[in-house]
């Protein structure tokens, strides 16, 4: 939700920000923006609606000299897309400009306490109400930029990832943060900073992750400095990116979407690597070992999560039961926040989040761990807020996913969760050594099965050229298959715009059914496990009803082919892991139908990567 990066050193400071905008364009598209301090004093603010490239446009015959900059990409929550909302927002008197990435939930009162001291607002938005408080502020009380930022942000209740910059003082960005992102980059004589550390990766491989309540004082000059909201320094921590350039580009593809599904053999590979050892024979997830008394006595485990993470929860519910018998619950944090909820000490909650960011879920983290719950993060990037708020946790190291709908996350998430699940398994002693060694021995074999289903990428593209115009999808599959279902008909809805239900396969005849006819395709789930019989039946249910059907079915499958319209096969393995095999062909599915369709697959409309508002 909105990108923000800021810049102070000699190179080129408009290419660095735009170059860092596009990079961080995943969070939203709505509008861009960026304020440059000119060498002769100026501070020039160039804005507008839409995606990154229309700024670059607007700039084209502007000044773009500057040493210093601060830039904004945005997806809108207070006030539509427009320019006058874009960010960098300014001061009454123009000199002080500022980019926020969050919600100022008090900025209404802020506002209306503003207007009566004679301020006038531009824009629509919160973000507005806290350059014009930092202003009001530093006049009044005739402060120093650092001390007005800090005693507003004393003043704010909400969300933000702040840079603020003045022009009076061009050698000088004043960042801060609390619950919403924020990385400095420390470079050889120069500064960055950013909402997450890809704009900075190319440049310097020294970062440091402010912390909620931290201000940072970024100067040309200068070392960086830390202090709190109080003005007292606080430690900084310099950690080293693990993180590529190549890893931010598109290797040849024409869209990251469509990369990101190719490198899941490598990226499942990157997921196992440590973990499975002995040839499969055991399986070590460190969380785990380190906090053995926690998983022995656990009576119940709660996953919290949002969107394509919550339908790997789900899966995880299946896995967690399966092979270690503790009760799983499964909760979307944005209603798991507001349920009151009931926890204790014996209780894990599992936390899953590509971005480590989601606001919803960070907030269940944080109401889970008062309630004395362990908590345990399942993210993807290093370093983000949930990842330093639980307990314990465990990478998925799928690398950075760029394009907006989740895939690699997904199945990283899904093979984290079968590894925890057979983790636990092995501890708690409800699974035998020889089910982790049989479950160990697939796992190290599904990067290359992912690669056989892969190939399946023809067949599906010509497959796609049929249904591109279906107005709706249902989606259906029962047991591990389930969650399949939900996370194929979101993937289809996010990226291509057609209406797609993902459903419980057996539960279509209490409802659903009714919707079906001959313009109605049915993709359905239907691997050889032991639910295989069961939905047999519900194909033959949709058939009746003159639907066409999609079906996954496992390489020889015979009584679903007599019946589907079109099968795809993909390789057989355990039941547990049908989920990570089985969720490519749909990918790759609802990629090919946006493309037909013409729709940016790697931006779809209204949406953005990263949810840190409620
Ligand atoms: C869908 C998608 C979203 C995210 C959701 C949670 O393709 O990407 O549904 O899964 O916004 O995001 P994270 O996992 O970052 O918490």
């Amino acid at each position: 939700m909105c990108g923000i990066v800021g810049y102070i050193g000699d190179g080129n400071v408009y290419d660095v920000l735009v170059k860092g905008l596009h990079r961080l364009e995943y969070r939203g598209y709505d509008s861009a923006g960026i304020a440059l301090v000119a060498p002769d004093g100026r501070l020039n603010l160039y804005k507008a609606k839409g995606k990154v490239s229309n700024l670059e446009d607007y700039c084209r015959d502007k000044d773009l000299r500057a040493k210093a900059g601060i830039a904004h990409t945005r997806w809108a929550t207070h006030g539509e897309p427009s320019d006058s909302n874009a960010h960098p927002h300014f001061s009454q008197d123009g000199r002080i400009a500022l980019v926020h990435n969050g919600t100022i939930e008090n900025y209404k009162l802020l506002k209306d306490a503003l207007k009566q001291h004679g301020c006038t607002f531009h824009s629509e938005t919160d973000t507005e109400v806290l350059v014009q408080l930092i202003e009001y502020i530093k006049i009044n009380n005739d402060c120093s930029l650092l001390d007005a930022v800090r005693e507003a942000l004393k003043q704010v209740v909400g969300a933000y990832a702040i840079a603020v910059i003045e022009r009076d003082h061009p050698d000088t960005i004043i960042a801060a943060r609390k619950s919403s992102p924020l990385v400095i980059g420390i470079g050889d004589k120069e500064t960055f900073l950013a909402s997450d550390a890809t704009p900075i990766v190319e440049y310097t491989k020294n970062v440091v992750y402010l912390k909620d309540g931290e201000v940072a004082v970024i100067k040309r000059d200068e070392p960086l400095k830390l202090v709190d909201l109080e003005n007292k320094d606080c430690d900084i921590d310099i950690r080293t990116l693990e993180m590529s350039i190549s890893q931010l580009e598109k290797g040849g593809y024409p869209h990251f979407m469509l990369k990101e599904i190719f490198e899941q053999p490598n990226t499942l590979r990157d997921c196992i690597r440590g973990r499975v050892v002995d040839d499969g024979k055991r399986i070590l997830i460190n969380g785990i070992l380190d906090n053995k008394e926690k998983f022995l006595n656990a009576k119940r485990i709660v996953i919290v999560a949002c969107g394509t993470s919550w339908h790997a929860g789900l899966l995880g519910k299946y896995l967690l039961q399966d092979m270690t018998r503790i009760p799983v619950e499964v909760e979307y944090a944005s209603e798991f926040r507001y349920s009151n909820p009931v926890l204790d000490d014996r209780d894990i909650v599992i936390a899953i989040s590509q971005s480590g960011e989601t606001a919803d879920t960070l907030a269940a983290v944080e109401i889970a761990r008062k309630q004395g719950a362990f908590v345990y993060g399942v993210s993807n990037v290093v370093g983000s807020s949930i990842p330093r708020e639980t307990d314990s946790g465990t990478y998925i190291h799928v690398g950075p996913e760029i394009g907006v709908a989740s895939t690699k996350a997904f199945t990283g998430q899904v093979m984290v969760l079968t590894m925890l699940a057979a983790a636990i398994g092995q501890l708690r002693g409800t699974l035998a050594p020889e089910q982790v060694a049989e479950l160990g021995k697939y796992i190290i074999r599904i990067p290359d099965l992912v690669t056989k289903v892969l190939g399946l990428a023809p067949q599906i593209e010509h497959l796609s050229l049929i249904y591109t115009y279906a107005r709706n999808f249902l989606y259906l599959g029962r047991g591990y298959s389930y969650p399949v279902a939900l996370e194929g008909a979101l993937k289809l809805k996010e990226i291509s715009y057609i209406h797609a239900e993902g459903y419980p396969a057996a539960e279509m005849k209490h409802g659903p059914i009714a919707i079906i006819d001959a313009e109605m395709p049915s993709v359905i789930i239907a691997p050889n496990d032991h639910l295989y019989e069961k939905i047999v039946n519900n194909v033959q249910q949709v058939k009746s009803r003159e639907g066409s059907i999609i079906a996954i079915v496992t390489e020889g499958d015979k009584e679903i082919r007599e019946l589907a319209d079109h099968v795809l096969e993909v390789p057989a393995v355990p039941e547990c892991l049908t989920p990570i095999i089985t969720s490519i062909p749909l990918q790759l599915l609802s990629y090919y139908i946006a493309i037909n369709k013409r729709k940016n697959v790697d931006m779809p409309r209204n949406l953005a990567k990263s949810v840190t508002v409620e």
